[in-house]
């Protein structure tokens, strides 16, 4: 049996993505250990959610630093002194630099309610229902220098329908995450992630040539 591939969980409230994997390794279906969660905001509600699970729950306010290369050596020590090896960011909401993502080349993977390229940055619910698109979804990727933008390990689509709002699509896309990420990590914990020309070739993927999501489904 292969070791399981450690992970620390980086947050900054309701955890709903990092529950998913703590459940999704609880039922054996990621073969990972989580070593650590931790929080820039003292408040997050995940912090409860790892503890429950006897998970070490940490928090590094990010307003005790007075610049932002301190906060993130620090969160650079913790994560090496729990000896992370894929830093997963789940719904943390603090801009990451050069210096911290160098610091894990192609080993910090996040997740985005949305089909990117579409709708990077904040609000990506709204944006989607403000432009009108008939499907959305949600996006697991590597983290490179650009917010929302590395190569894209896995995405999920949901119907987007006229009466949506940003609440509604959003809980129909977070229903969407909470499967694809555990999926996701555990493509990298198999070792079936390459990346190649700023695209993840996963290995031995299924294949179909008649999945399809059309929105509206009837007309
Ligand atoms: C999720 O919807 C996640 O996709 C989003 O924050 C939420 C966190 O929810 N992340 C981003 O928007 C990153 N750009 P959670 O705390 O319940 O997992």
């Amino acid at each position: 049996m292969p070791s399981p591939l450690s992970l620390g969980v980086l947050i900054s409230g309701s955890g709903t993505n990092l529950q998913a994997i703590i459940d999704a390794i609880e039922r054996d279906e990621l073969t990972a250990a989580l070593r650590v969660v931790i929080s820039n905001r003292p408040d997050a509600y995940g912090l409860m959610r790892a503890r429950h699970h006897g998970l070490p729950a940490v928090v590094i306010p990010h307003k005790d630093f007075s610049s932002r290369q301190a906060f993130e050596a620090k969160l650079i020590k913790t994560l090496h002194d729990y000896q992370v090896e894929l830093v997963v960011l789940a719904g943390f909401m603090r801009l990451l630099s050069p210096f911290f993502i160098r610091t894990f080349p192609q080993r910090i993977v996040n997740i985005h309610p949305a089909l990117l390229p579409a709708f990077p940055g904040i609000h990506a619910q709204r944006q989607a229902v403000e432009r009108g698109v008939r499907i959305a979804g949600a996006t697991v990727h590597f983290v490179d220098e650009e917010t929302d933008h590395g190569p894209i390990i896995m995405q999920a689509a949901v119907p987007v329908y006229p009466d949506d709002t940003e609440e509604s699509l959003g809980a129909r896309i977070l229903t969407q995450e909470h499967r694809i990420y555990p999926q996701a990590i555990q493509l990298f914990a198999e070792g079936r992630l390459e990346v190649r020309g700023g695209r993840v070739i996963v290995h031995n993927e299924i294949r179909s040539q008649t999945a399809t999501l059309r929105s509206p489904e009837s007309v």
